[in-house]
């Protein structure tokens, strides 16, 4: 089987860096409670004019350089993103432009926060198909832009930001092997986080915005929902891959808030100091959040050659996922 190798993590965030406090004086809220309830102390805000498509061409020319990898050799370029600057075209195919990629096969997925692990395979099948491709991978969010700045209860949570990576079936050279990947959904539960503006929303020139356009989420029952399902795409990882917890140089969950990463922790009986956590400056970034991680833990040193990386996420749709990644 053709095997996936990553061959740089790059990530850009806007300047702008809103703080519990700024937050204070949009909403009826606190520092105290965003912090101990979420563990969010800022997060990015992306400027007018600066789209998901622009802060995802940052990290992707990081990522290019790091890898060492010309625009010119790419053979795709694949993006994740719930919140595309448009619905069409595609991220992908700015990004594409931007980076000086030639007429590569470029399209987004629609995976919301669970996009990096839904990349990861969609990678991989690409791969299996020609092991010659070159891919960008690129996961970029402008969440801001669809917060409900009235609503307290959602526009505390999240944060803009992207994360790129180059990858290929090349051993040489490479930072790290996908060991595996598993990816699932329950659009039953659709109506749990509903991030708006697509076309259901009846809208024509002039009309009001209304509800519709925005994050709508109810979080108890995510919170619930995203602790169950994570914990337990883990373990069946493990599992199938025959791995103890144990094996886990660091878990790499989701940014989505610190209870629930803490709670998936400690249900997979990992000890803290395995768990990477840096949403405390970030926020939810949604797919963006485990490549800005994963970055950040390399810069930061926190990763060894060897160290087994365990993944998962989950988002609006629901989707859920994992993914084992050997350093
Ligand atoms: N500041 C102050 N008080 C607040 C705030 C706030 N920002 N937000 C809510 N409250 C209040 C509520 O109004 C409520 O008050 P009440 O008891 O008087 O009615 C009280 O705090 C408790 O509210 P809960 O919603 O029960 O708070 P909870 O402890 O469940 O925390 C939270 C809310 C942080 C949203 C939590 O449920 C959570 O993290 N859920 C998961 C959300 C998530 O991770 N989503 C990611 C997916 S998003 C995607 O895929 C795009």
């Amino acid at each position: 089987m053709t095997e996936l190798y990553l061959h740089s993590f790059a990530l850009h965030t806007p300047k702008t860096v809103l703080s519990n406090d700024d937050l204070t004086r949009v909403v009826d809220t606190s520092d105290e409670w965003i912090r101990t309830r979420t563990g969010i102390s800022f997060r990015h805000k992306a400027e007018a004019g600066e789209n998901a498509s622009d802060l995802g061409t940052q990290a992707a020319l990081k990522a290019l350089e790091r890898a060492n990898v010309s625009a010119a050799d790419l053979t795709h370029v694949i993006v994740a993103t719930g919140t595309p600057d448009n619905l069409s075209p595609s991220v992908a195919c700015i990004v594409a432009a931007n980076v000086g990629a030639g007429h590569v096969m470029a399209f987004d997925i629609s995976a919301a926060c669970t996009g990096f692990i839904y990349g990861l395979s969609v990678c991989r099948a690409f791969l299996q198909a020609d092991p010659s491709a070159r891919i960008l991978f690129v996961c970029t969010e402008t969440l801001t832009r669809r917060v409900n700045w009235e609503d307290r209860t959602t526009c505390v949570l999240f944060g803009d930001g992207a994360g790129a990576m180059v990858i290929s079936a090349e051993e040489e050279g490479a930072l790290a092997r996908l060991e595996d990947v598993v990816c699932l959904s329950d659009g039953h539960a659709r109506d749990l986080i509903i991030v708006g503006g697509g076309t259901s929303c009846a809208y024509k020139k002039g009309d009001p915005v209304d509800e519709c356009f925005f994050i709508r989420m109810n979080g108890r029952e995510t919170y619930k929902y995203a602790v169950r399902n994570m914990t337990s795409i883990c373990k069946d990882l493990l599992a199938r891959n025959n791995y103890e917890i144990g094996d886990v140089a660091l878990l790499v969950a989701h940014q989505a808030n610190i209870r629930i990463v803490e709670a998936v922790g400690e249900r997979l009986g990992i000890s803290t100091d395995h768990v990477f956590t840096n949403l405390a400056n970030y926020g939810n970034t949604s797919s963006a959040s485990i490549p800005i991680a994963l970055s950040e833990a390399l810069d930061k040193g926190c990763l060894a050659r060897g160290d087994l990386v365990l993944t998962t996420a989950f988002g609006s749709g629901l989707t859920w996922g994992g993914a084992l990644i050997r350093f």
